[in-house]
C-alpha cells in the first residue's frame, strides 16, 4: 500500500512529481503530499486529505522550483486520516516518504521523546525519520552509513526514499518488504512504487532487491545488496505501453478492463496452444515436469479475487486431473501450524505480486517441505515473481481498477492451461489436454458473446441499484463465481452482499428472504442444474426477489427473472460466468454514482499484513 515517487534531476520536477504520483493513487488514496528542495537548500512540503487532485489544486497557482523532490500516495495504516498523517514527514534537514510498517514504532517513540524530539503525526514513519536525525547527530556520520545502522532498530517492513537538503543532488533509497523500482532517464533518475508511475518518462528499469539500498543521482546509481556489497542490478526494458494506462472511449478503468477481457484471455493463451493439441509453457523446465508428474496433492494461497480463482480451479484439479487440492486465504494460512500433505506442491495466485499475506505464505511455504512452487502472478519482476521457483504469467494487461476483472479471467485461463498440462505430464495421454485445448481456443468469442448482454445487465442494474442487500447463489464450480460476484458488489457500489452455496441457503439464510433481498443465482445448465432448481423452489415459496443468469431455459414463476445467456462449455463456465456479475456491479455503481474505480477504504496493492 502507499505509492512513492522520488525524482533527482536537472529540470523542475514538480509536475513530473504530480503526473507520477496520480497514477499510483491505485495504491492508496486517503491523503497525498510532496517536498522538494528549494535554491536555498530548504525543505517546500505541501500535504493534502484525499485524491492527488487535492494536492494538485493546492499546488497549481504557486510558483514553485525544485530539481530533486519526494512525493507519496498514502492509505492510512499508523494514524486516521489527516494532513499531519501525510507523508513526507521531516526532521530537520531529513525528508523522506515511506511504504510498510514498523512494528516497534511505539518504543522508538517513547525512546525518541525522551531525547526531546517532538512528534507532529501519529505514524510510525516520523519515527523513523526522527531516529535518523537523533543517530547522525549522535554519531556524526553520513546519512548512508547512519540509514545501515538504524534499520537494525526497526522491525517490519520499510521501503522507504530520503532526501537530505544538506546534500540536494542524492536520494537514498531502501527497499525492504515492498516494491522499488529505479527509473532511469537521460541525465535524471527516478524512484517509484511501481513502473506504472514513470512510464512517460522512461523505460528502462532497475528493480531493486529485498535489503537494497540504493544511492541516486541525477548522473549515476550506486546500489549495495543486504550484505551491504555495491552490485550491479540488471536493467530491464519496459514493454508496457504508456497509453495502456489511458481509459480510452471508457467511463473506467474497470469498464474498460471488463471489455478487455477477450483480448486478455487472447494474450494469455498465445504462444501456449501448441499444433492445436498441447498446452506449451516455455517457463516450464524439466524439473517442474518432474514434480508434476510425482506430486499428489496440490496447496494453493492467495487473497481476494485471486483467491476465488484458486477456488474454482480445486474443482478442475479434483474433477479433471483427479488431484487433490486446498485453497486457503494467505492471512489464515500464514498464522497457523500446518499439516503439509505428502508430496504437496505450493501454488501462489497474485494480480500485483506484492500482497504481503500471499508473499509471506509462499516464504513460510519453503520452510514446509513442499515439492516445490509456483506463483500464477500478472506482474513481471514482483516479489512474488523473484521469490518464487516458477512463475506463469497471466498477460492480463496493466490493472488499474481497484476490484479485480480481467486479472480473474485469466488466472483462470492459467489454471485450466495449467491443470491440462499437469494431466497430460502424469497420464502420459494427452486426450483431456488436447480438449481442454480445443475449448479454450474458443473462449475468447465466448466472452465476447457474454459481453454483447450488457444492456439486459443494465436494466436489471436499473431495477435492483437501491437496494441494501443481496444474496448470490451457486453451486459447485458456480460458488466462487458467487463469491466473486457479492464482492465485486460490495467493494464498488457498497451494497452489503453475501455468496453462498445454493444448497446451503436452507440452514440459515432462508430466514433473510423477502422481497428487498434481490438473489442473484448463477445456474448453467450441468449436472447440478436440476438441484439447484429445487433451491429455487424454496426460495420462490417464501417471496423471494430472484434473477437467474442461465443457459436453460428454466420455468417462470412470478417472482422469478432469467437472463438467458448464450450456450457455454461446462469447463469455462465459470469464467464465462462472472462476467454478467463483473457488468450487474458495474452498473449498479454507475447508477449510485460511487467512486468505481478507487473504491473508498480500499487499494490495489495490499503490501500490509
Ligand atoms: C486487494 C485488491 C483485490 C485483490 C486482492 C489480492 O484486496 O483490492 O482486488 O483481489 O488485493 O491481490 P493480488 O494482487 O494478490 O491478486
Amino acid at each position: 500500500m502507499c505509492g512513492i515517487v522520488a525524482a533527482v534531476t536537472q529540470r523542475n520536477i514538480i509536475n513530473c512529481l504530480l503526473q507520477s504520483i496520480k497514477r499510483l493513487e491505485y495504491r492508496g488514496y486517503d491523503s497525498s503530499g510532496l517536498a522538494l528542495i528549494n535554491k536555498n537548500n530548504n525543505f517546500i512540503r505541501f500535504r493534502s486529505v484525499g485524491k492527488v487532485n487535492e494536492l494538485i489544486k493546492k499546488i497549481k497557482n504557486k510558483k514553485l522550483f525544485g530539481t530533486i523532490g519526494l512525493a507519496h500516495t498514502r492509505w492510512a495504516t499508523h494514524g486516521k486520516v489527516s494532513e499531519e498523517n501525510t507523508h513526507p514527514h521531516i526532521s530537520s534537514h531529513i525528508a523522506i516518504v515511506h511504504n510498510g510498517i514498523i512494528e516497534n514504532s511505539l518504543q522508538l517513540r517513547s525512546f525518541l521523546e525522551k531525547k526531546g524530539y517532538i512528534f507532529y503525526s501519529e505514524t510510525d514513519t516520523e519515527v523513523i525519520v526522527h531516529l535518523l536525525h537523533w543517530e547522525q547527530k549522535k554519531t556524526g556520520k553520513p546519512l548512508l552509513e547512519v540509514i545501515s545502522n538504524i534499520l537494525i532498530k526497526l522491525h517490519g517492513n520499510y521501503s522507504m526514499v530520503i532526501m537530505d537538503s544538506n546534500n540536494s543532488s542524492k536520494l537514498i533509497a531502501v527497499c525492504s518488504g515492498s516494491p522499488l523500482i529505479i527509473g532511469l532517464g537521460v541525465e535524471e533518475n527516478f524512484i517509484a512504487s511501481d513502473q506504472i508511475a514513470l512510464l512517460n518518462i522512461t523505460k528502462r528499469f532497475i528493480y531493486l532487491k529485498e535489503g537494497d539500498i540504493a544511492i541516486i543521482k541525477s548522473e549515476k546509481i550506486k546500489i549495495f545488496d543486504k550484505n551491504n556489497l555495491i552490485i550491479q542490478r540488471k536493467i530491464v526494458k519496459s514493454n508496457i505501453k504508456y497509453e495502456c494506462i489511458n481509459k480510452g472511449k471508457y467511463k473506467h478503468y474497470m469498464e474498460k478492463e471488463i471489455y478487455e477481457q477477450p483480448i486478455s484471455i487472447r494474450n494469455t493463451l498465445k504462444n501456449r496452444l501448441k499444433n492445436n493439441t498441447t498446452i506449451y509453457f516455455p517457463e516450464l523446465g524439466l524439473k517442474e515436469k518432474n514434480i508434476f508428474l510425482h506430486l499428489e496433492h496440490i496447496q494453493i494461497v492467495a487473497c481476494g479475487t485471486s483467491y476465488h480463482a484458486a477456488m474454482v480451479s480445486k474443482h478442475w484439479f479434483e474433477s479433471i486431473a483427479n488431484i487433490p487440492c486446498d485453497v486457503e486465504v494467505a492471512s489464515e494460512f500464514s498464522y497457523r501450524k500446518l499439516a503439509v500433505r505428502k508430496k504437496s506442491f505450493f501454488i501462489t495466485l497474485s494480480q500485483s505480486g506484492e500482497t504481503a499475506d500471499t508473499l509471506r505464505a509462499l516464504r513460510i511455504s519453503k520452510k514446509l517441505g513442499y515439492l516445490g512452487n509456483l506463483t500464477i502472478c500478472n506482474m513481471q519482476g514482483s516479489s512474488l515473481v523473484q521469490e518464487s521457483d516458477t512463475c506463469l504469467l497471466t498477460k492480463a494487461g496493466i490493472e488499474i481498477g481497484v476490484a479485480s476483472t480481467k486479472s480473474f479471467t485469466t488466472q483462470l485461463t492459467v489454471l485450466l492451461m495449467l491443470v491440462a498440462k499437469i494431466v497430460g505430464i502424469k497420464k502420459k495421454e494427452n486426450n483431456i489436454e488436447k480438449q481442454i485445448v480445443k475449448i479454450l481456443t474458443i473462449l475468447p468469442y465466448r466472452i465476447e458473446e457474454i459481453l454483447k448482454k450488457n444492456k439486459e445487465i443494465k436494466n436489471l442494474a436499473k431495477k435492483i441499484y437501491n437496494k441494501k442487500n443481496m444474496l448470490f447463489l451457486g453451486r459447485g464450480d458456480q460458488y466462487p463465481i458467487a463469491m466473486e460476484g457479492a464482492l465485486k458488489l460490495k467493494e464498488i457500489s457498497y451494497i452489503h452482499a453475501e455468496a453462498y452455496p445454493s444448497g446451503e441457503l436452507k440452514h440459515g439464510p432462508l430466514a433473510l428472504i423477502d422481497k428487498n433481498v434481490p438473489i442473484i443465482i448463477t445456474a448453467p445448465k450441468n449436472s447440478l442444474l436440476e438441484k439447484t432448481k429445487q433451491n429455487i423452489q424454496e426460495i420462490c415459496a417464501r417471496g423471494g426477489l430472484i434473477y437467474i443468469f442461465s443457459d436453460e431455459e428454466i420455468n417462470l414463476e412470478k417472482n422469478i427473472t432469467v437472463l438467458k445467456l448464450p450456450y457455454v462449455e461446462e469447463i469455462i463456465a465459470p469464467i464465462f460466468y462472472i462476467i454478467p456479475l463483473q457488468l450487474l456491479a458495474y452498473y449498479i455503481a454507475l447508477i449510485k454514482g460511487t467512486n468505481i474505480d478507487q473504491p473508498r477504504n480500499l487499494a490495489k496493492s495490499v503490501t500490509v499484513e
